[in-house]
């Protein structure tokens, strides 16, 4: 089987817990490595978080390493704990992974993976994007072995954290606009297209019913996240935010965008973090290097996650 070699880069909260269990279970990815940054929580738990997921996926024996423990400039604006609780995974304690702890840092572990790789990688971005970012300006050759970023952040359209930004870009704008002016083409899964594909409650039901330890421990972890959404008016269900630029890299059938610009405000007092995009206008950016994804087939991306959790 010709297997497409991806990297994630994740910040393990609820949400990358359903990606991550999901990418594992896909037979065409070759997961060449995972990178943890801050974001949803700290680095720290966010690393325990992905190392732990990982093992009971039963995929030790890929690595994971540590990336950046703030921002490019400045300290963490917030994590995402009213979300995804204070740890990250809603409070739910999952088995201690037994894996050698890797001492090498993110960015140097990505581009040593890039650069040994025989076909040019396709980074899946589904955190702030400091890691990246960082991994772009220690090593600026890594542009020549990376052959798309698809990342999970921003929106055409309106935020979640702020009126204006999503959680990742405004997290991190710098980094994100550091990635917009790359070179290196983007695919961006924003809050347009997130928002679309929703993990109903009738789909948790269901997955109450597999019984494996998967599911079970994704079953303890929802319950922080719907607890926080039955109080908001603006979203009722969890989304599958993270699992869509993983699952574009081997199914590109089950999503619609449009090419255009996009880059990311970082001045503004009201409007940093917002990713500003050409799309609904003829005043177009001259560098048109993004891919903007405003729809997906909700239906098949919810089958495809069922069946992962549901075969572990
Ligand atoms: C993004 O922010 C985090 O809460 C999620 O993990 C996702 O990557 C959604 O805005
Ligand atoms: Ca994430």
């Amino acid at each position: 089987m010709n297997k497409k070699a991806i990297w994630i880069d994740c910040d393990t909260g609820v949400d990358d817990a359903f990606a991550l269990f999901t990418a594992l279970k896909i037979e065409e990815l070759d997961i060449l490595g995972i990178s943890v940054t801050d974001g949803n929580t700290s680095l720290d738990n966010g690393f325990r978080n992905t190392r732990n997921v990982v093992s009971l996926a039963g995929k030790e024996d890929i690595r994971i390493y540590k990336g950046a423990n703030k921002p490019l400039i400045g300290k963490s604006a917030m994590d995402a704990s009213e979300f995804h609780g204070e740890d990250g995974l809603g409070g739910v304690i999952l088995p201690e992974s037994k894996a050698e702890v890797e001492r090498k840092l993110a960015w140097d572990a990505l581009y040593e993976a890039v650069k040994n790789s025989k076909e040019k990688v396709t980074v899946c971005a589904i955190a702030p994007l400091t890691n990246i970012a960082t991994a772009i300006a220690k090593h600026p050759d890594i542009v020549d072995y990376i052959e798309e970023i698809n990342m999970m952040g921003g929106a055409a359209a309106g935020g979640n954290t702020t009126c204006c930004a999503e959680f990742n870009v405004y997290h991190d704008p710098e980094a994100a606009e550091n990635i917009f002016k790359s070179g290196i083409p983007v695919n961006m899964f924003g809050l347009d297209v997130t928002m679309k594909v929703n993990f109903s409650r009738a789909d948790i039901k269901e997955m109450e019913t597999y019984g494996n330890p998967v599911a079970e421990a994704l079953k303890e972890m929802v319950k922080y996240p719907l607890a926080y959404l039955d109080t908001v008016s603006y979203q009722n269900d969890i989304c599958l935010h993270d699992t869509l630029p993983i699952l574009y890299a081997v199914k590109p059938e089950l999503f619609k965008g449009e090419k255009c610009a996009v880059y990311a405000e970082t001045q503004g007092s009201i409007t940093r973090g917002k990713t500003v995009t050409d799309l609904w206008t003829d005043f177009k950016f001259e560098d048109r290097h993004c891919r903007l994804f405003l729809d997906a087939d909700r239906e098949e991306i919810v089958k495809i996650t069922k069946e992962a959790i549901k075969n572990y």
